[in-house]
């Protein structure tokens, strides 16, 4: 049997999920119906009856056969993908470059399956989603974490990455813009982490799932992130998802994407074994999303992540005796930590009270994204949800700032 930690976030979740009056827990941009999808349609814009605009799923659906499909995902989104990739990249991508699967938590886990052996050392980025230490981890890999402190922004400290690797360093893991933090791996440092990879023959591996919802780094800034695909090095794979920016978690459709064939070729036979081929009906709102209705979509999730951000600040501005920050500059999540006279609150008590009196479901960082010691009072906020839920969620929370804050124990 093979053995693997288990899961705290997805389990914490799972857990709790039921029991929240206001979720701000979730990662994903606020979902969205087919209804308003539709609605976001370029063709929507131009057409004042909306029956004359294509929907999601139309009618002559009903008349595709519904065998297996294209077996390594529909030509249709797979091009749509690699023209997205190639936009900055020097050699573009073709089609035959993607795979597509159900969610990047499956693309993340073809990846470690396919790529990574007993005896590999992996470098991971740290805090990070758990699956992609605890995964290369449960395969037999020795697993340095690259960590990064709150204080110093969430940075990568290139020269301490440098005295990382080692001769049988395998694989750079990183995760861009980032889980819990919301923090960003700036232009200069991925160029930096491509460099050392080409160096010393590594593969990076680079989970995109958050972008490209950037809420607060224009693409002008010269340190705008772009994905590791356009850097000009052909070891790279990289996963990515219609859940977060695109606010579809429910259709189940991610992807994997490499420049180079060998690295597809290893995933595509791990595919096989556990996937097959992904639903028509998932790839084709899929391919709809990211042909009809991308930048009407990317502006309601950017919109939306940033006017509520702006409420999360004030909330934290308001109770800086009790709490400090790293301002996300991308994706959905706010990682925030919780103090008493300088001394950090046990942040599972803190979430657990919160739920219980006030409704309100955040996630503690000590429990889903910590090992060990890490990460003592701080929690996951996720923002990028229905304003209103976010407004009632955090009066909720200023009312236990009031009366339940005070009695919360603090770490040792
Ligand atoms: C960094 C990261 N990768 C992968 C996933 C899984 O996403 P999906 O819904 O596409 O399976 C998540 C979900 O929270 C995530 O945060």
């Amino acid at each position: 049997m093979v053995k693997i930690e288990p899961f705290a976030l997805e389990h914490y979740l799972n857990d709790k999920d039921p029991k929240a009056k206001y979720n701000l827990a979730a990662s994903c941009a606020l979902p969205i119906s087919l209804q308003e999808l539709k609605s976001l349609s370029d063709s929507a814009a131009f057409s004042p009856n909306s029956d004359n605009v294509t929907p999601p799923l139309p009618t002559e659906i009903l008349s595709w056969s519904m065998d297996y499909g294209s077996m390594f995902g529909s030509e249709k989104l797979r091009a749509r993908l690699a023209s997205l990739y190639s936009v900055k990249a020097s050699t573009p991508l073709s089609p035959d470059n993607v795979l597509i699967t159900p969610g990047a938590s499956s693309a993340d886990f073809l990846i470690f399956h396919a790529l990574c052996d007993r005896g590999d050392h992996v470098i991971c980025q740290y805090p990070t989603y758990q699956q992609l230490y605890s995964q290369p981890a449960s395969l037999g890999a020795e697993i340095s974490l690259w960590k990064t402190k709150g204080e110093d922004n969430w940075r990568l400290d290139i020269e301490e990455l440098k005295g990382m690797i080692r001769p049988e360093t395998k694989f750079i893991v990183i995760n861009n813009p980032q889980n819990p933090t919301g923090a960003i791996i700036p232009r200069s440092t991925l160029e930096s982490i491509i460099q050392i990879a080409r160096d010393h023959s590594i593969t990076v591996i680079s989970d995109e799932v958050y972008r490209p919802l950037f809420h607060s780094i224009s693409p002008v800034d010269e340190e705008f992130p772009p994905s590791v695909l356009s850097l000009g090095y052909d070891n790279v794979i990289v996963s990515g998802s219609m859940s977060k920016a695109y606010s579809l978690a429910g259709i189940r459709v991610g992807w994997l994407a490499s420049p180079n064939n060998d690295l597809i070729a290893a995933c595509k036979n791990w595919r096989s074994y556990t996937t097959i081929s992904v639903s028509q009906l998932d790839e084709q709102v899929a391919s709809y999303a990211l042909n009809e209705c991308l930048h009407n979509l990317l502006k309601r999730n950017n919109g939306l992540a940033k006017h509520n951000l702006g409420l999360l600040e004030k909330f934290i501005e308001q109770h800086r005796w009790a709490c400090e920050w790293v301002k996300p500059v991308a994706g959905s999540v706010a990682f925030v930590k919780f103090s008493k006279m300088g001394r950090a609150v046990d942040g599972e008590v803190f979430c657990q009270r919160l739920l219980e009196k006030e409704g309100v479901l955040i996630v503690p960082g000590s429990v889903c994204f910590g090992k060990g010691e890490d990460f003592k009072g701080y929690v996951r906020i996720g923002f990028v949800t229905e304003t209103k839920v976010l407004e009632e969620g955090l009066e909720r929370l200023k009312a236990f700032m009031m009366e339940g804050f005070e009695g919360l124990p603090v770490c040792k």
